[in-house]
């Protein structure tokens, strides 16, 4: 399916915030993947499709998660913040034509993971750092990821984690484990 369509659809499917928001994460996975030399309309396509699922309503979201056989791990289950993650990619391969690469994005956009690709990582930041989000400390992950992307990803994951623990909701491991493993190879290149 082609971006106009895409857009159309990921419009109708939620509030005009969040339509801004993935408009904004569009546009900022635009800007990392020039940065980072990445398929820009790859990042285009993932961007406005990210959060094609979060607006779906809970009994909804656990039936087409059931019906496509789509498993939770134990804190997602919990977690329904977490759901779109893997719904949104189905979605986006089912019915968007998204290929595999596209669709683990939005699989690692919320909570990240050690295995991201480049790809993976760019949209992770661009749901973080896009325009409308405007808090100071995203404004400086911002900057920090405009120049180096293992810092970009270790900052919002830090700034993720202090967030959720805010709300009092648990904390993925895969979070946790990809900032382990970032300053793992941080503090080994000190060496
Ligand atoms: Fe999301
Ligand atoms: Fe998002």
């Amino acid at each position: 399916m082609k971006f106009e369509e895409i857009k159309e659809i990921v419009k109708r499917s939620m509030s005009e915030k969040r339509f801004n928001h993935s408009c904004g994460v569009a546009r900022r996975a635009v800007e990392l993947a020039k940065i980072y030399g990445l398929d820009e309309e790859k990042a285009r396509l993932v961007g406005i499709a990210h959060d094609i699922a979060k607006e779906i309503p809970k009994d909804e979201a656990l039936k087409y998660a059931k019906d496509n056989g789509i498993v939770f791990d134990e804190i997602e289950e919990k977690e329904p913040g977490l759901w779109h993650s893997k719904i949104g990619a189905d979605i986006a391969i089912k019915k968007f034509g998204f290929s595999k690469e596209m669709a683990q994005a939005i699989i690692f956009h919320t909570t990240g993971n050690v295995n991201m690709t480049a790809f993976d990582k760019i949209i992770y930041i661009a749901d973080k750092t896009e325009e409308n989000r405007t808090n100071e400390e995203l404004i400086e992950a911002r900057e920090i990821s405009n120049k180096d992307l293992d810092e970009g990803v270790l900052c919002v994951s830090k700034r993720a984690i202090k967030y959720s623990l805010g709300k009092n909701s648990l904390i993925h491991p895969d979070t946790i484990n990809l900032i382990n493993q970032i300053i793992e190879k941080k503090n080994n290149q000190l060496k």
